[in-house]
């Protein structure tokens, strides 16, 4: 798919196939988040692919009330491994650097023809204990992936003029 139709068409999707996602796209997914952007180049992340069903059920009770999208085959888990780095703004690199990868997966999914939802509240300590993280590090962002078994309408957008300011408010 051509990039543009992906930022273009791409949608949340929350209910999944069983199909099981193969391992050479798990890896393909994680090798593109790997060369994302981060801040200083600093690439503190570590890519959790969560597919063991014993791992998957303890992240779903994490997600508790997350709703369908936690049927998912696959999960992942983006961490943060140097979770406490600030930059001179005062703003956490640590997630902002996950959620720059997380948008990357979240996109190349769509362009492999898989569905994904990425989940945003969880109960962090218990899925940063569930993967086993080491101190230091935190899981930041949660994305279930999966072969769409749903196809949702688009979600609304605020206009073009609702969001576009140039140079002042
Ligand atoms: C930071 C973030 C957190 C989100 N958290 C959840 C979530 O916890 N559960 C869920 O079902 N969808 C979640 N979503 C998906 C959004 O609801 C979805 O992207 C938004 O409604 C727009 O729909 P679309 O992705 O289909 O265009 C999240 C998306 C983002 C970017």
């Amino acid at each position: 798919m051509e990039f543009f139709d992906v930022l273009r068409s791409r949608i949340s999707i929350r209910k999944y196939k069983d199909t099981p996602v193969e391992q050479e796209k798990i890896d393909e997914l994680i090798d593109l988040m790997r060369i994302a952007p981060s801040a200083r180049n600093r690439q503190e992340w570590k890519f959790v692919a969560v597919t063991e069903e014993e791992q998957l059920n303890k992240l779903r009770i994490a997600c508790e009330s997350r709703g369908p999208a936690m049927t998912a085959p696959l999960i992942f888990c983006i961490c943060a491994t140097e979770y406490n780095s600030m930059n001179d703004s005062g703003y956490n690199r640590g997630t902002i650097d996950a959620s720059i990868a997380t948008t990357y997966l979240h996109l190349a999914t769509y362009g492999m023809g898989l569905g994904s939802c990425w989940i945003g509240s969880f109960d962090s300590d218990m899925a940063t204990e569930i993967i086993g993280c080491p101190e230091g590090t935190r899981v930041i962002t949660i994305v279930t992936v999966g072969y769409p078994d749903e196809t949702p309408n688009p979600r609304p957008r605020k206009t073009f003029d609702e969001v576009a300011v140039y140079n002042h408010f």
